[in-house]
């Protein structure tokens, strides 16, 4: 392999409006941690980033509804979403929040780069305004016709059926989700990102990444292109980061948009990671460098905000776009290498809702399944590149027939036998050619799982892994070394020599997407230290201070650096004491399928 490559994983930020569901996690965030987790056993420098998206009009609006504020309501959800993405194994370098002095100070700065180089500019625009109570209503909260296709669930913001983003005064027949009145149209100023400036050097960039990205990504991104208009990255909203610009900042009611903070945390979450390890311009190595690369993880509802709007406003800071200008104080910014963008997940047909209960939280699922269970099922049967439907009836066949008839009964009789019979890693005699064929093709999966999962392809590399985990189950059976004990232990020997050796590499294989069944693998095979390291919750201290009022607030991270996982087959040590080990994963009862349904069908009434 060629030297090692610098590689930002960055992870869309989950709404800390409540606790995320499975739908969600299959977008964002277990295709980014198997791809973290390779390349990282690959030998690559992965710097794995993102955290709560805590500003804007749905952590106020619920705030609003439960009589809390909302920086309690963030809090709260920021620390339920931090214990469930660690119970998922998500190997973050850094999972914080925006609400931090460190990622206000950076949104600024961004802000600030732009406004410099003239791509923001201010504007009188049309708010939208309760008629009965004066107050501003967020796009979010007006629904009407879409003027682009004719949808009548349209939001102010996006219409979900085209696609499409808009803005609240363009709806036809507006009207307030939250009470049903007709909202009426102020003038209201605000600035605005200039998109046009960019579509130039959007289109040269994207065009670019043609046999590269997914193809449903780059077309829906491509065609963004064909209407860009100046968008508005400001809103009437007190909760959010002030405007950088004497006479806004002073203004309680005027607010950074949400999506424009939001998207600024993979850079700001870079530089507090910088700052936490001491050496405050480590970030620069993974946005800076010629030679970087960078993968957004997310699901397709946010494809126009990372291939159109974070590229410009990237741009924009660098000084790209059609008015020139030059790079910001913090320097040349690097833009996404790729938008890893996946489809969207539903639930027994239905789409996942919160507030229709069709819906099964992370945390919900682990109390009752494995995190590996999870991941597996979303990897396997999830939505990469069409949308997909999860059932009980599947994720229960998946876990009983794969996880534990195929590969845990694999690591179970194999390493059973050894133990009982050798009490230790035998030694191999001399190899048969069929003995040589299993091996050699073990160790080819390497390139092919390895080539797979650095292209996101993660269907396919789990395919090809699990494929190696039949052939083995193959080589037990057809060898029979149970047959073997009377007449030619020797022979015996040697065929649980090279099934250890399989389940070795198949563990290996398995690394990204089963880390902790691995680690056990691992360690019934005489494994010592860490294999696959583990996130772990900190409590951090806020790097910069000042805006976030409650200075300490969990973090995740980890120390992958020591971890013993290598994308490589490692012969295993003769002699290695075994003992009798205990089942990988648990099998499920089918009777789990109806009483999920049941479960479903009476919290959605
Ligand atoms: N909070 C958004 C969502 O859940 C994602 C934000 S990703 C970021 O859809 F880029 F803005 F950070
Ligand atoms: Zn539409």
């Amino acid at each position: 392999m060629s030297s090692k490559r610098h590689i930002l994983t960055a992870v869309a930020w989950p709404y800390a409006n409540g606790p995320r569901h499975i739908g969600h996690v299959s977008g964002f965030g277990v295709p980014s941690d198997v791809f973290a987790r390779f390349q990282r056993m690959s030998g690559n420098h992965v710097l794995m980033v993102s955290g709560t998206d805590e500003h804007g009009t749905p952590v106020q609006v619920l705030a609003d509804q439960e009589g809390v504020t909302a920086r309690e309501l963030a809090d709260r959800y920021n620390r339920i979403i931090v214990e469930d993405l660690v119970a998922l194994g998500l190997s973050y370098d850094l999972f914080t929040r925006t609400t931090t002095g460190n990622h206000y100070s950076v949104a600024q700065e961004l802000f600030t780069g732009l406004y410099e180089n003239g791509y923001v500019f201010a504007r009188t625009t049309k708010g939208a305004v309760s008629p009965t109570t004066g107050r501003t209503l967020p796009d979010r909260y007006i629904e009407g016709t879409c003027p682009i296709c004719g949808y009548n669930g349209a939001r102010g913001d996006q219409c979900d059926n085209c696609g499409n983003q808009l803005d609240p005064v363009d709806l036809i027949d507006p009207r307030s989700k939250i009470d049903g009145e007709t909202p009426e149209f102020v003038d209201t100023e605000h600035f605005m990102l200039d998109l046009p400036a960019f579509a130039a050097a959007l289109g040269d960039w994207l065009r670019a990444q043609a046999g590269q990205w997914r193809p449903n990504v780059l077309k829906f991104s491509l065609n963004l292109l064909d209407d860009l208009q100046p968008r508005a990255i400001t809103r009437d909203l007190d909760w959010g980061v002030p405007i950088p610009l004497e006479g806004w900042s002073e203004q309680a009611n005027k607010r950074l948009y949400v999506w424009f903070d939001a998207v600024i945390g993979y850079l700001s979450a870079a530089v507090e990671w910088a700052a936490r390890t001491g050496d405050p311009d480590a970030w620069r190595r993974w946005w800076q460098a010629e030679d970087a690369e960078s993968y957004y993880f997310m699901g397709k509802d946010n494809i126009v905000f990372h291939a159109e709007i974070w590229p410009a406003m990237l741009m924009g800071y660098n000084g790209d776009g059609d008015r020139g200008g030059d790079p910001g104080s913090l320097g040349r910014l690097n833009l996404p290498t790729e938008v890893v963008s996946s489809e969207f997940l539903t639930m027994e047909g239905r789409k996942f809702s919160s507030s229709r209960r069709v819906v099964i939280y992370v945390r919900d699922f682990l109390e009752r399944y494995s995190a590996d269970a999870l991941r597996y099922y979303i990897i396997a049967a999830g939505p990469e590149t069409q949308d997909t439907d999860f059932t009980w009836a599947e994720f229960v066949r998946r876990n009983n027939d794969e996880l534990v008839a195929t590969w845990g009964n694999l690591v179970n009789r194999s390493i059973a036998m050894a133990a009982k019979n050798i009490g230790a890693v035998p030694e191999a005699g001399e190899l048969t050619d069929e003995d040589r064929r299993v091996l050699d093709a073990s160790r080819a999966a390497f390139d092919t799982v390895g080539a797979l999962l650095d292209r996101s392809k993660f269907k396919a590399a789990l395919q090809e892994a699990m494929r190696t985990v039949a052939e083995a189950n193959k080589y037990v059976s057809d060898q029979a070394p149970w047959a073997l004990k009377k007449t030619d232990p020797e022979r015996m020997a040697t065929v649980l020599h090279v099934a250890l050796q399989l389940i070795d590499d198949a563990k290996t294989l398995l690394t990204p997407f089963l880390p902790e069944s691995a680690n056990k693998v691992y360690a019934m095979l005489g494994g010592t230290g860490t294999w696959a390291g583990m996130p772990r919750i900190d409590e951090g201290v806020d790097v910069v201070g000042g805006a976030g009022e409650p200075t300490s607030y969990p973090v995740i991270t980890g120390d992958y650096a020591g971890d013993a996982a290598v994308w490589a087959s490692v012969p295993i040590r003769p002699g290695t004491p075994l003992s009798a080990p205990t089942p990988l994963f648990a099998k499920l009862d089918p009777s789990v399928v109806d009483e999920e349904l049941a479960r479903l069908e009476q919290a959605a009434g």
